[in-house]
């Protein structure tokens, strides 16, 4: 297990929004992270990268308790985080954006094989066409390919995707999907937050379900297509 978070509690104040979530991914594994808005996604993946610490429970990164650790020390062993909200250098240029994003590899250059623009340009390749463009120029999608691309540049080994479909054109939906199936086969490993399950699910090989901040469901993306209630609830049909 490259992370297992055990039995986690995490509130903002007084408001508790966490009660007793389990996961855990694997080396190589694609995660959906699945639930409707307000479920405790993004809690989740903060509590994750010591953005928002548990006050109960663990969090255990490649056999590391990292509970509560400073998000940057988080960062620094590995973790990637990329958040709902598209955060670009919308006055630095798309390649400038990437350079911002270049980190050495936590343990030795990632097997030997450091992400470099041009590695990012192939799995996204739009981004090449647009290297001298600023940020704030960049439609909604380009946004998110090019936050994913700055977040490879850090080199990660445990990638955190907060609903990257999220405002998407359906068209521009299929493209990050076959992008990330692409990360997928050059062996990243990607917890992925998600409400649009399709998507989700197409990439993943298992699943979670939150609800109010409970793990409702976890399974492989075969068992949640199985169980009829999660189903019709969760996969619309
Ligand atoms: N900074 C915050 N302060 C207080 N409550 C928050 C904060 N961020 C999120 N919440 C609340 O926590 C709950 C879970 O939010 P979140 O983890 O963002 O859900 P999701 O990502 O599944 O949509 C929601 O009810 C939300 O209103
Ligand atoms: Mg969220």
């Amino acid at each position: 297990m490259i992370l297992e978070v055990n039995d986690i509690y995490t509130s903002y104040g007084l408001s508790q929004i966490l009660f007793g979530i389990s996961i855990n991914v694997d080396e190589g594994e694609c995660v959906a992270l699945l639930g409707r808005n307000g479920v405790g996604k993004t809690t989740t993946l903060r509590s994750i990268m010591g953005l928002t610490a548990p006050t109960k429970g663990s969090v255990v990164y490649k056999g590391n308790d990292i509970t509560g650790r400073a998000s940057f020390r988080v960062a620094k062993m590995g973790v990637g985080f990329v958040p709902e909200e598209r955060r670009i250098f919308s006055d630095l240029s798309v390649r400038e954006n990437l350079e911002t994003g270049r980190k050495p590899a936590a343990n030795g250059a990632n097997g030997g094989k450091e992400w470099t623009i041009d590695r990012v340009h192939e799995i996204f390749p739009i981004l090449e066409g647009l290297s001298d463009r600023k940020g704030g120029y960049l439609s909604g999608g380009e946004q998110q390919m090019l936050t994913v691309g700055r977040t490879l540049m850090g080199n990660p080994d445990l990638l955190l995707l907060d609903e990257p479909s999220e405002g998407l054109a359906p068209l521009v939906v299929r493209d990050l999907s076959n992008q990330i199936a692409r990360l997928k086969e050059e062996g990243m490993t990607i917890l992925l937050c998600e409400q649009n399950a399709k998507f989700a699910t197409g990439l993943s090989d298992r699943a979670y379900i939150l609800e109010k901040g409970q793990v409702r469901f976890g399974g492989t993306i075969d068992e949640l297509q199985e169980n009829e209630e999660i189903r019709d609830q969760y996969l619309g049909l």
